[in-house]
């Protein structure tokens, strides 16, 4: 059995991977957290930093495979995402690690948002650093609009939705499953992009969320320049490339338990 490091491995994505791992490989979480108290039994976890780089020797000692999960969208996210990464690869390399498994995202080499520039970077120092590796990117999970509508769309009484952006929201655990089934074939370099089933704008996610949510808010349009504009125009899509079967209509269905 592989004994495979999970970076991340009790964040959103990470949460749905481990499990579906635990059937054919030996699991390690990696956390910048202490281990917890209720750790399910059968798996190991490694606290290591990637802003310090404190405790990433030990957590990849005697792994076969990272899939590396683990990424800091809000704070310090080069510092985390880009030399936390390098430091993880060097650390990898030490120790001899043959599959260095990375989850990015689909338009990174696209788009300007300042997070996708450092996912790209991190793919450049992924494919620069001699490791035998897998590249897949994703689109945006439905877990992330609905946090982004909570947590960074909503000002006081107001909703500031971008309402022409195109996004084609996947379920994480589908991305997920793909994930299980594709390291098994071990490093393949990048793989095909995935996506999920419908490109959807900004405004035709918003609308069945309030329903659902029962969230009041006063609608309020954000133009699409910069990165809006960029995702206007799709560049954080793979229509090609329709992965996911699960809608957004299904997902809020079955989150908020209403029909929207
Ligand atoms: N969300 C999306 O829509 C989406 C779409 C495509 C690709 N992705 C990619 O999928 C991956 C997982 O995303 P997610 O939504 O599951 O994110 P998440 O829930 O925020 O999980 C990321 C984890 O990274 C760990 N982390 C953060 N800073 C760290 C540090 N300094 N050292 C070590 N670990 C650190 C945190 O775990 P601890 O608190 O346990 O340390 C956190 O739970 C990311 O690489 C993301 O770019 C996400």
């Amino acid at each position: 059995m592989t004994r495979i490091l999970v970076t991340g491995g009790a964040g959103g994505l990470g949460s749905k991977l481990v499990p579906r791992l635990r059937a054919g490989h030996n699991v390690r979480i990696g956390s910048s957290r202490p281990k917890p108290d209720d750790l399910a039994s059968g798996l190991e976890w490694a606290q290591g930093d990637l802003l310090t780089g404190e405790g990433l020797a030990e957590s990849v000692a005697g792994i076969e495979t990272i899939v590396h999960c683990a990424s800091s969208p809000f704070k310090k996210t080069w510092e985390a995402d880009v030399e936390g990464t390098k430091r993880l690869l060097d650390a990898a390399k030490a120790a001899g690690v043959g599959h260095f498994y990375f989850i990015s995202i689909v338009g990174v080499d696209r788009m300007t948002l300042p997070y996708y520039k450092a996912k790209y970077a991190a793919e450049q120092a992924i494919e620069a650093s001699g490791i035998p590796f897998t590249i897949l990117r994703a689109t945006q999970f439905h877990t992330l609009l609905d946090a982004f509508m909570r947590q960074r769309f909503k000002r006081g009484p107001f909703l500031f939705v971008p309402g022409a952006a195109k996004f084609q929201l996947i379920d994480t655990s589908e991305v997920a499953a793909h994930m299980a089934e594709t390291v098994k074939d071990g490093p393949s370099g990048r793989l095909p992009d995935i996506g999920g089933p419908d490109v959807l704008t900004g405004a035709e996610i918003a609308k069945p969320w309030l329903k659902v949510s029962g969230v009041r808010v006063i609608r309020v349009p954000v133009p699409a320049l910069g990165p809006i504009g960029q995702l206007a125009k799709g560049l954080g899509c793979c229509p090609e490339n329709k992965f996911g079967v699960i809608t957004w209509a299904q997902w809020l269905e079955k989150t908020y338990g209403r029909s929207s």
